[in-house]
């Protein structure tokens, strides 16, 4: 069967991707919204974006309002700003929550009603241009067809999509991933690891997400480990290319278990996206794996701690044993460490595990899941 395969229009990689990008940013409108947060106007990387639309001759009003993880309401109040200000195109600066915003406004200021509207159907309305310029190496909502808003009102994080959501222009320069603490590195990066193996292991595999997602994992191996714990340029450069990869090979192969069990814990627990997959990947894995002993397999040899003539069971666990030992070595808390109320959230799974299956993502994963094992996974969280 045909399979599509969907990236953005324009990629801009590497050192100064940002004032290469000028001409392209200039084409796009008049006037920008530049969605992002409080942190990065302080830290000045607000200020270069502006720096570059004003030197190309183009208006901007800034909506810094994104400070969490994205929900219904912070997409009104940009609406509001893009609408008021007489804006005509949006400019996404941050990570996973300023991109998947601007995406949700975009929505609404092409189709209008309200963001709810849109959740289980395909978003097909004409959009404004699009520019997303992550200042994370993780999410890879740069390269993707969805955006995950939080419907405030049900406690749910809605997963919304269609080609049309996909950005026109992706930004990655790594000059904004420099500052990220180890903390950030660490989730965001395990993050896009959780992309990369996930759509590997996809039902929606395909040849073209299984290449980007064969190198993204293969990068992240070699180099989130020393983003971690020195920081190193050329190792935040890799990431940033990893992230992007691991967002090109989701979007066309969509992601399974581990994400389809994150989210919940993140709308009812509020726990930053990145961490909650971490924390989610050696169970999730640990079960999955007897569906793809295959795939598993030829991500541990690509890595290298699987040898060619080993059996696939064989180089599967040891791939396991390295995601294990990665996110050890990442410091990811558990969910006690964490601090999140263990009586609470065994309150929860019944919620959670209804909404982790309604997503539609669980069901992806190449051994079959019930509402009944994602119960189960999420006790052996603890
Ligand atoms: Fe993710």
């Amino acid at each position: 069967m045909a399979k599509e395969f969907i990236v953005p229009n324009q990629i801009f990689t590497g050192p100064e991707a940002l004032e290469a990008s000028a001409p392209s940013l200039a084409k796009m409108g008049k006037k920008a919204l530049i969605v992002t947060d409080e942190v990065m106007r302080k830290l000045g990387n607000c200020a270069k974006v502006e720096q570059v639309l004003s030197a190309s001759g183009v208006a901007y009003t800034v909506y810094d309002g994104v400070n969490g993880e994205p929900t219904d309401r912070m997409v009104d109040k940009g609406l509001d700003i893009y609408q008021a200000e007489g804006c005509d195109f949006l400019v996404a600066l941050g990570g996973g929550s300023p991109m998947d915003t601007m995406k949700a406004i975009g929505v609404l200021a092409g189709g209008g009603g309200f963001i709810s509207d849109y959740m289980g159907k395909v978003i097909d309305v004409p959009m404004p241009p699009m520019a997303a310029i992550p200042t994370t190496a993780g999410t890879g909502s740069e390269a993707t067809q969805f955006t995950i808003i939080t419907d405030t009102k049900r406690d749910i994080k809605m997963l919304l999509k269609g080609s049309v959501v996909m950005p026109d222009l992706a930004i990655i320069d790594p000059q904004f991933t420099m500052t990220a603490p180890p903390s950030v590195t660490s989730s965001t990066g395990l993050d896009a690891l959780c992309h990369a193996v996930e759509a590997y292991t996809s039902r929606k595999a395909q040849a073209l997400s299984d290449t980007f997602a064969l190198s993204a994992v293969k990068r992240i191996f070699h180099s989130l480990p020393q983003a971690f714990a020195d920081g190193s340029p050329e190792a935040r450069i890799e990431m940033s290319v990893a992230a992007l990869e691991a967002g090109v090979a989701f979007n066309n192969a969509s992601v399974t278990l581990i994400h389809g069990m994150s989210r919940p814990i993140g709308a009812l627990f509020h726990i930053p996206h990145g961490l909650s997959n971490a924390m989610l990947l050696p169970v999730c894995l640990r079960y999955a794996l007897p569906g793809a002993y295959d795939r598993f397999a030829q991500l541990g040899r690509a890595i290298g701690v699987a040898q060619a003539e080993e059996d696939d069971p064989s180089a599967a666990e040891h791939f396991l044993q390295a995601v294990e030992s990665l996110v050890k070595e990442l410091k990811t808390p558990t969910l006690a460490k964490y601090g999140v109320d263990k009586g609470t959230f065994f309150a929860a799974i019944d919620k959670m595990a209804h909404d982790a299956m309604e997503s539609g993502s669980p069901q992806n994963t190449l051994r079959s899941v019930t509402e009944f094992v994602v119960k189960e996974l999420y006790a052996e969280l603890w």
